[in-house]
């Protein structure tokens, strides 16, 4: 019996560099298919890196995500799971509902901490370096309505050396992300279909 093919479609609003590793990682998945990029930012360095790798990708307008425009195009895609890769728009609560539990994120702190509207990039590392935190991190979780609240998937931890910077942070957590997160889909969609 052929087995049952999930597709993904990556959001994301910037360089891409997560979605160029979730893109690698399931290149020759037998069931796991990345079938498009889309994009808020039509300059985005990710729409380029999708396309070098043969990957459908689709620039799109804040109105279009709002007005249903994305959702269709998602449906006629047969898109199975949303990932957002460095996405800076809030999902709308219609696309949410069109797929629940099925739209994943990652944001770089060990959330509840550091999370939250705004909280986003250098910014988040920043605030735990200001805070003197001794540990920082990656949260992989479901979105749902609220920002940053949905049910978590997974955290993964780095320590916070008292001379890091918030770059040198940035890089520990950037590390962590390119290890963990193509796995962390994997799991979800095979324990969940
Ligand atoms: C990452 O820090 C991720 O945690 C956050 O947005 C950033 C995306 O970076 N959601 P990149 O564009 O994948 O390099």
């Amino acid at each position: 019996m052929n087995q049952p093919i999930y597709h993904i479609a990556i959001f994301a609003s910037g360089k891409g560099s997560n979605a160029e590793k979730i893109i690698d990682y399931f290149a020759y998945h037998p069931t796991i298919k990345v079938c498009c990029v889309l994009s808020n930012k039509k300059d985005a360095g990710v729409l380029d890196m999708a396309s070098s790798k043969n990957i459908y990708v689709k620039p799109f307008s804040k109105q279009e995500l709002e007005n249903g425009a994305i959702a269709r195009f998602l449906i006629e895609q047969k898109v199975d799971y949303i990932i957002l890769a460095g996405f800076l728009l809030k999902i709308p609560q219609s696309l949410i509902a069109l797929f629940p539990d099925k739209i994943i994120n990652i944001h770089p702190s060990l959330l509840p901490n550091y999370g939250g509207k705004g909280m986003y990039g250098i910014r988040v590392h920043r605030a735990v370096i200001e805070n003197k935190e001794k540990e920082s991190g990656i949260t992989i979780h479901l979105v749902n309505e609220e920002y940053d609240k949905g049910s978590i998937l997974l955290q993964e931890k780095c320590f916070v050396a008292e001379n890091d910077t918030a770059e040198d942070l940035a890089k520990k957590v950037q590390s962590l992300e390119h290890r963990f997160f193509a796995p962390c889909i994997e799991k979800y969609i095979l324990q969940n279909g």
